[in-house]
């Protein structure tokens, strides 16, 4: 059920669920107890109760392009094997090995000819089947038809793969409810992914997610990026798990008062200078030569023309499509950000304990249509320090989670409080509570 019906109306905060995920309803804002960040029972409670049943985005079409391609997806102790078999067809494997568990892949790569374990070497087709077991008398009878790899279920939205461990699972164009038309305008399948990194974070996966969930902390967060941004008037739409914001940038945020064009033009410089070609954190003067031009009119120029010069033509699309962003929360764990020029996934997962998380993300150009897709590309890890070359506010975002969780752990503290203002993260946790109060 979608919660609204006008353009891009600012919605009602949806009711509460009742159940021992939910705190009282307050008028105007809720409570969340803050033990979903920070107790084991809980994190327990989602690895049994959610992530086993939701889809989740693991990688790119880029990663798993052409046969023998793969991919191995991971949240917490869970592991999926995507590959693309002999046949063109992708598929997803619990990453098991069905003799004694070994783990089959890790990591990612190209050119896999079957899936053999390196334990005692069985192995299986690209499509799952069972093809050799060494010594196999050893075992008496033994049937290949018996000993599949376990499947999961696969699936794909534009330029992303999705795995899911639940066979019944709603079909994933389903599972997205209305983001893909709400996004049909944007050619999604033209973007390829350029870049992912994987960083680990000291705070509990939630504190990732709503860390994008948000306008509420730029200005606090973020003074750079609120000179070139309209955190005020930012629209929201619900639907039953999903979330969207619409953000405009460009224009300096209603907080500040009257703020000069040149300073508008050099915050979105030093926070988005990618978009413009810009190394990150670099800054160049504003154009001298339009005086009378704004600073969002520059802007939208410099975006046409840097995606020219990289083969991609924004002709189709208007000024609102490049700078307004479009902030996608999808449930449970991931945000998705796209303008006409730009595409980026950030993915919260958990990690081995409670307080400790990895942040997924991956970054996408728009190519010209029909443009051949890169055979792979390696996850690029990093680590916290090396963190800093994601960029001014990213890194911003990145600190703040782990100072989050450390408060969050103070014994006097008992409750957060949330904004109406914060309704996607209302949303999320009240999907949420579908699945770890269910039976
Ligand atoms: S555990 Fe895989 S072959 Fe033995
Ligand atoms: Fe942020």
């Amino acid at each position: 059920m979608e919660r609204t019906t006008a353009e891009h109306p600012v919605t009602a905060t949806p009711p509460l669920a009742t159940g021992v995920a939910w705190d009282a309803e307050e008028p105007g804002h809720h409570r969340f107890s803050v033990d979903r960040y920070t107790s084991h029972a809980i994190a327990e409670r989602e690895l049994e109760r959610l992530w086993p049943r939701v889809w989740q985005i693991a990688c790119s079409v880029d990663h798993v392009a052409e046969p023998g391609d793969w991919f191995e997806h991971r949240c917490g102790p869970l592991s999926v094997l995507i590959v693309r078999g002999d046949d063109g067809q992708l598929r997803a494997f619990q990453n098991v090995c069905r003799h004694r568990g070994n783990l089959l892949c890790t990591g990612a790569g190209s050119g896999l000819g079957e899936i053999r374990c390196g334990f005692h070497n069985w192995s299986w087709t690209l499509a799952g089947e069972l093809r050799e077991v060494p010594s196999r008398r050893g075992f008496g009878a033994l049937r290949n038809e018996d000993l599949p790899l376990i499947p999961a279920r696969v699936a794909t939205w534009g330029p992303l793969v999705f795995v899911t461990l639940d066979p019944d699972a709603a079909p994933l164009s389903e599972w997205l409810e209305g983001v893909p038309a709400d996004l049909a305008w944007a050619d999604i399948d033209e973007f390829h992914c350029g870049v992912t990194t994987t960083t680990p974070v000291s705070c509990n996966w939630k504190v990732v997610a709503e860390g994008f969930s948000e306008t509420y902390h730029v200005q606090g967060l973020h003074p750079e990026m609120i000179v070139s941004f309209d955190d005020v008037h930012a629209a929201q739409h619900l639907w039953d798990r999903h979330a969207v914001s619409y953000q405009l940038y460009g224009v300096a945020s209603p907080r500040l008062g009257p703020v000069p064009e040149a300073d508008v033009w050099d915050s979105f410089c030093r926070t988005q200078g990618r978009r413009l070609g810009l190394a990150p954190d670099d800054t160049v003067p504003m154009p001298a030569h339009q005086p009378d031009a704004t600073a969002f009119e520059l802007l939208v120029a410099a975006i046409r023309a840097e995606s020219g010069r990289r083969g991609a033509d924004l002709g189709r699309f208007d000024d609102d499509q490049i700078m307004r962003l479009r902030q996608y929360n999808l449930f449970p764990n991931a945000t998705v950000l796209v303008s006409a020029d730009s595409f980026n996934v950030l993915v919260a997962k958990p990690s081995a304990t409670v307080d400790r998380a990895e942040l997924f993300t991956l970054h996408f150009d728009r190519r010209p249509p029909g443009a051949p897709r890169a055979k792979r590309h390696p996850t690029d890890v990093v680590n916290g320090l090396d963190a800093e070359r994601l960029g001014l506010v990213f890194n911003q975002d990145v600190r703040a989670m782990a100072r989050l969780q450390r408060g969050l752990s103070q014994p006097g503290f008992t409750h957060t409080i949330v904004s109406s203002e914060e309704r996607r993260i209302v949303n999320t946790h009240r999907a949420l509570a579908t699945y770890l109060d269910g039976s």
